[in-house]
């Protein structure tokens, strides 16, 4: 499996999946190459930027299978025959199994709008001005099989204003997320990123 070799899953937007893509193209992913879009929602927006990005996709609807984990294997399936080396989740809504967890350890990365480990799960936006705090961010972590609990890759702040709405917050991490995100892949892709159990390190 070569680190290089990146498929992007995706369930919405896409606009991560589209920052990626527009990074690769700008040279900073380094030896990053996104070589698959991985959606379980065909009719998402982030397919058609699949496509006019030219970038190959796989459309499959879990209620097509008759168990996530047959779902699940077809996917694998598809990245070990392009040999992916890394699995980039950007808003892919739906919780990973051992079926790919297990072949891909070590080799699933995802994005979260909060600092983790405050306000896992859905709406983590909404939580955060719920709750009331003044600062939040972005988490880029690798995936285990819990909701959003796996080692630490890297994590920006974003400060949170008096006058925030849900909106006004989440373009600004947004904004934050599509800086982010690339660094994050170029670092895997270029072999950077050491897991030592909970523990991660960025070299240099
Ligand atoms: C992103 O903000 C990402 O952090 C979040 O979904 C959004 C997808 O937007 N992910 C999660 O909440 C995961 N628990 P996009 O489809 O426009 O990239």
């Amino acid at each position: 499996m070569q680190n290089s070799r990146i498929a992007v899953f995706a369930s919405g937007q896409g606009s991560n999946f589209a920052a990626l893509v527009a990074a690769q193209q700008a040279g900073k992913l380094g030896a990053g190459r996104i070589e698959l879009l991985v959606s379980d929602k065909p009719e998402a927006p982030v397919a058609q930027r699949a496509e006019e990005a030219g970038v190959p996709a796989l459309l499959l609807r879990p209620k097509d299978f008759a168990s996530r984990e047959l779902y699940e294997a077809e996917i694998v399936a598809e990245l070990q025959r392009r040999e992916i080396g890394l699995v980039v989740l950007a808003g892919y809504m739906r919780l990973i199994s051992p079926v790919l967890l297990e072949p891909y350890t070590g080799r699933i990365i995802n994005i979260h709008p909060s600092l983790l480990p405050a306000f896992p799960g859905k709406d983590a936006i909404g939580q955060a001005l719920e709750y009331g705090v003044k600062l939040t961010g972005v988490t880029v972590h690798f995936v285990d099989g819990g909701m959003d609990t796996g080692p630490v890759i890297a994590q920006r702040s974003v400060a949170v204003e008096a006058v925030d709405t849900a909106e006004t917050l989440a373009a600004r991490i947004h904004h934050v997320e599509y800086g982010l995100y690339p660094e994050v892949v170029a670092a895997f892709a270029a072999g950077k990123v050491e897991l030592d159990g909970r523990q991660v390190r960025i070299r240099d």
